[in-house]
């Protein structure tokens, strides 16, 4: 008896993936989306579309949190890794290297306020850490301010700073200098920095696994200038609300805020080839003419990576890109207030750009309608920290009859859902 047997038109072939999987891999991660009647094994990817390796096809609206931002094997960015096969490696971490170095540049003219330094890396979370590590160097401080519903990542200090049940699982957390602070409570950050001994605020500009909750007119300036007046760096985690999302290449730019430190990841790599990168303020990155072997790391920055990422950011930063990622933004608004009206199951929309959070009548609806809308061809994923929300991420690149047909999905969903309540 297979954990799989119940399972409607499961192939050999699929079914062999999801054993595999389950006995050698992660077990627990294989059952619960199984129970939740997501036995999903990618299988093609093209654009905006997924399909599951038994066919089922799904527009894609978790973009695995904005990776493919540009879409699956975006034909420019294929073309670039393409081209790159056939001259560069990963290359040695320890030279210059030219796609590093002019990737390094591309970023720093592209980045907010006095960001200068890049230093890459292979994962977001790996460049959170970069990022806490700068910080605590630059201000000989330890201790780390961030929100209690924010993710920057597994690695040790960027579990450690996200509200990761896994820290505290593997006994990786450090209650005593990584402290939590609620989102949009400017009294309990100013609370928290008021000892004028804390490193940095780490924070999403948009908490992503909270739901995308906005943040309130004032917030984010706010916070930043408590970090200057407790003299605390600002770090902005843009590892998903970057890279065009929100209508503006960073977030933090639709606030007005230019932090020390930006973090950057997911849609860098187009999906093709992993990469991150924290970019430093010359002063946060002094480390970086002290100490060359600071940090190094073998993968980060690669030359494949590096090619690719740079052909990420050149169409993420297209005037095209950003008015795309508005008007699609106001297209959905539309169709979704319409279904609202219709649907009082979807009782409202989270918006900013193209960072979007659906919110349903029923604390784990985000969760249900991850489940029916996987019926119905739509793969979008509940936030991990509030399951009654349901993070719609469209990419950047979609169209209107992309949309209509997402909305027609979404809407037979909803329809199902209220009939079985
Ligand atoms: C906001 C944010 N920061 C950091 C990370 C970690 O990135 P990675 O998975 O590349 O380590 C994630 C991953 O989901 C994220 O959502």
């Amino acid at each position: 008896m297979s954990l799989f047997d119940g399972l409607e038109g499961l192939s050999d072939r699929k079914r062999r993936v999801l054993e595999l999987a389950h006995e050698y891999m992660i077990p627990n991660r294989v059952e619960t989306f199984a129970a939740l009647g997501v036995p999903m094994v990618i299988g093609k990817r093209e654009g905006y579309r997924i399909w599951d390796m038994d066919g089922h096809e799904l527009l894609d609206f978790h973009l695995n949190g904005g990776t493919y931002n540009l879409g699956h094997r975006n034909p420019e960015a294929l073309a670039a890794l393409g081209e790159a096969l056939k001259f560069w490696d990963v290359g040695n971490h320890h030279f210059p290297s030219e796609p590093r170095a002019l990737l390094a540049e591309q970023l720093a003219s592209l980045s907010p306020g006095a960001l200068h330094y890049c230093v890459f890396t292979p994962s977001g979370a790996e460049a959170n850490d970069v990022a806490i590590k700068s910080a605590r160097h630059a201000t000989g401080r330890r201790k780390i301010v961030s929100l209690d519903s924010g993710f920057h990542g597994n690695s040790g200090l960027s579990g450690a700073a996200g509200n990761d049940d896994a820290a505290a699982y593997f006994f990786s957390d450090y209650p005593e200098e990584f402290v939590k602070v609620p989102f949009n409570d400017a009294a309990a950050m100013e609370q928290a920095l008021s000892g004028d001994d804390v490193a940095a605020v780490l924070m999403e500009t948009i908490p992503a696994t909270a739901g995308f909750v906005m943040p309130e007119d004032g917030y984010l300036q706010e916070v930043k200038e408590l970090c200057a007046r407790h003299g605390s760096l600002y770090i902005a985690d843009e590892v998903q609300a970057g890279l065009a999302r929100t209508g503006h290449l960073w977030a933090v730019e639709a606030w007005g805020v230019e932090p020390d430190i930006l973090v950057t990841g997911k849609g860098l790599s187009a999906g093709l080839y992993p990469i991150g990168a924290a970019l430093l303020s010359r002063e946060v990155g002094s480390w970086l003419s002290e100490k060359g072997w600071g940090y190094v790391s073998t993968f980060g920055g690669s030359e494949l990576g590096c090619v690719v990422a740079s052909k990420s950011l050149e169409i993420c930063a297209r005037p095209e890109t950003l008015r795309n990622a508005r008007e699609i933004s106001d297209y959905l608004a539309s169709g979704l207030d319409e279904l609202s009206s219709r649907h009082p199951f979807l009782k409202g929309v989270r918006r900013k750009g193209l960072v979007m959070g659906l919110e349903f009548d029923d604390t784990a609806g985000g969760m249900t309608m991850s489940s029916m809308l996987y019926k119905h061809g739509i793969w979008a994923m509940f936030a991990g920290f509030d399951p009654s929300v349901l993070q719609f991420k469209p990419g950047l690149l979609v169209d209107r009859p992309y949309c209509d047909i997402a909305l027609e999905r979404l809407d037979a969903a909803l329809a199902e859902v209220e009939a079985s309540r």
